[in-house]
């Protein structure tokens, strides 16, 4: 707690100025507060008892001061929260998501989308309620009852004593339920983020639930967690409302003992009425914030569970360290010096070594899961391997800025992305300023133009994920992105597997047109691709085990003679 209670401190004193006129309301609040109690005395003694005429005056304008005062410090304060807490929410959101996206893909590949998600809304909600709500009440909430019990004492500090013995039988209860609560929250929060892990993960699989007519299954399944989301919760209501009752029975009793001893002695002549109401009114008014103590106390644990997590994701550290050099020139050469990667104490890819120079056409073939998709990946860091280094243009990828590297790779991938906006913005994603012409022109040579141009051109708008095209469309839309950024370095995984024969060819003879002085790595589902290849590697287990032309691995290799013979049966 105090751990993370240090990670905040920077931000209180960003905005020690709005926590200062938080304070300030806050104080003008708790002295309006003791002033109501105040107030009681000379209006009972001086204006009830001893009837005094400017009393009947003095009181109804004071009390008039006090609530405007009162309300001049809840506003303040109000706002002021408001300010710190909606501007800190919006600036840990951003924090997040910038972490999030920068983080290497390996990290994103293997956690839930949704959990992220629950993240940046839930937990950074219960974040912003802690620094903009918790802490000013906790400030407010102590201060009154301080105020308020160093004022009984002050009237009487024998009947205060009478008064204050239900306290600590107050508090030990109330810290058995804090506890309770806490370990509530915790799990209640946790479901949250499976919950919505799960509605994503239902959306994002919505055709194969249909398809298989598991839509009954997954509402089970759903149901399941969305139930006991509501007994988790229920379980934290059922707790959490005891306090109230159990509060109100001990405020009771304390009342009862202050008008059993504190009237005997207005009987006795000790006190005046007054006094007595004076005392009465102020003992009543601890209670509430006391109560609300309690309540912040089980609020703030939980507000930090949250905030926990969201501190743990602002400290993943990010596998892939960007380099420090500017990539100025085209890729010409690339290296792979006996790269091993590893995951999981598997070797994913395992002593590769190759050289390729501009110019040259490499088709990747292999069973699948043979490394294929890893081996290309490398090639933009979404892994660092183990051990062995990848070179270009004779320098290690690690040295380079990565946005400075990316910058001259195209990257068809094996699952086509398409985002909701124009044709044009997702051919030319990434540009600010697009070349319509060079749009239409990438559209072209991808053999996607006609079927955009009946769309009604580059401006037609397309659907997230491109669920208003055939996988084959969207295929080409990805080529064509690929195309538009002219980049030295071309990478294509299976890019092409959803298009028919003819329009593969039209588009494979319009690549060679971008491709000519520049470095093309095509993992090949097809004879025609392999065969206009001008080395072919085959993949088998991270292994490179076959490299040379068509003709030479035909030759030489008896496991890619097999593979051929299954190529020709394909096409
Ligand atoms: N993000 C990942 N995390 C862990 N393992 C992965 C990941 N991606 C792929 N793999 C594993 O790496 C191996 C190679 O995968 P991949 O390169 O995609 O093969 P290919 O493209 O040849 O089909 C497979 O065994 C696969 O299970
Ligand atoms: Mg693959």
């Amino acid at each position: 707690m105090k751990r993370i209670l240090k990670r905040f401190l920077p931000y209180i004193v960003e905005y020690k100025l709005y926590y200062l006129l938080v304070l300030v309301g806050v104080l003008l609040n708790v002295a309006s507060t003791a002033g109501t109690a105040y107030i009681m005395k000379p209006m009972m003694d001086d204006m009830f008892i001893a009837r005094e005429a400017k009393m009947m005056y003095i009181i109804p304008l004071s009390l008039i001061g006090i609530y405007a005062l009162k309300s001049l410090g809840r506003y303040m304060q109000s706002v002021s929260m408001a300010y710190i807490g909606t501007h800190i929410v919006t600036r840990f959101r951003e924090m997040l998501l910038e972490k999030i996206v920068l983080l290497d893909m390996a990290f994103l590949y293997l956690n839930r989308s949704g959990e992220l998600m629950s993240r940046i809304t839930n937990d950074v909600g219960r974040l912003q309620y802690f620094v903009a709500n918790l802490l000013p009440e906790l400030a407010r909430e102590s201060l009154s009852v301080a105020a308020l019990i160093g004022y009984v004492i002050y009237l009487d500090y024998k009947l205060a004593f009478y008064a204050l013995v239900v306290v600590p039988a107050v508090v030990y209860p109330l810290m058995f339920v804090a506890k309770k609560l806490k370990k509530y929250s915790h799990r209640s929060q946790e479901k949250n983020a499976d919950l919505l892990s799960r509605l994503n993960e239902v959306f994002n699989n919505i055709e194969i639930i249909k398809i298989n007519a598991t839509e009954n299954l997954e509402l089970e399944r759903f149901d399941e967690q969305n139930w006991q989301f509501f007994r988790i919760n229920m379980k934290s209501v059922y707790v959490g409302e005891l306090v109230s009752p159990f509060l109100e029975i001990s405020g009771a009793l304390g009342i009862a003992i202050i008008i059993y001893i504190g009237g005997s002695q207005v009987y006795a002549g000790e006190m005046t009425t007054g006094e007595f109401m004076a005392f009465l009114t102020a003992v009543g008014l601890v209670f509430k914030p006391l109560k609300n103590l309690g309540q912040i106390y089980s609020k703030i644990q939980d507000a930090l569970a949250a905030s926990e997590r969201v501190f743990a994701i602002l400290d993943i550290k990010n596998k892939i360290e960007d380099g420090s050099q500017e990539l100025k020139e085209d890729i010409r050469r690339i290296e792979y010096k006996d790269v091993v990667l590893e995951y999981e104490g598997k070797n994913l890819l395992d002593g590769i070594s190759l050289s390729i120079k501009k110019g040259e056409h490499i088709a990747v073939v292999g069973d699948s899961g043979g490394g294929k998709s890893t081996l290309v990946q490398l090639l933009l860091r979404y892994y660092d391997p183990k051990s062995g280094c990848i070179c270009i243009n004779d320098e290690d990828i690690r040295n380079f800025k990565l946005a400075s590297l990316k910058s001259h790779i195209s990257f068809v991938t094996q699952r086509i992305y398409i985002m909701h906006d124009t044709v044009a913005a997702n051919v030319a994603y990434g540009y600010e300023k697009r070349d319509e012409k060079r749009v239409v022109q990438a559209l072209k040579d991808a053999s996607a133009w006609d079927f955009v141009e009946k769309m009604g051109g580059i401006d037609a708008m397309l659907e997230e994920g491109g669920v208003n095209l055939s996988g084959g469309q969207r295929q080409r839309i990805a080529i064509a992105r690929a195309i538009y950024k002219h980049a030295s370095l071309l990478l294509f995984d299976e890019a092409t597997a959803a298009l028919d024969n003819e329009s593969e060819a039209k588009i494979q003879t319009a690549l060679k047109k971008y491709t000519k002085d520049k470095i093309s790595i095509t993992i090949a589902h097809r004879l025609s691709t392999i065969k206009d290849a001008d080395r072919i590697l085959f993949l088998r287990n991270g292994k490179i085990i076959a490299n040379g032309s068509f003709d030479e691995l035909l030759q030489n290799s008896d496991a890619f003679k097999k593979l051929a013979g299954k190529f020709r049966q394909d096409s």
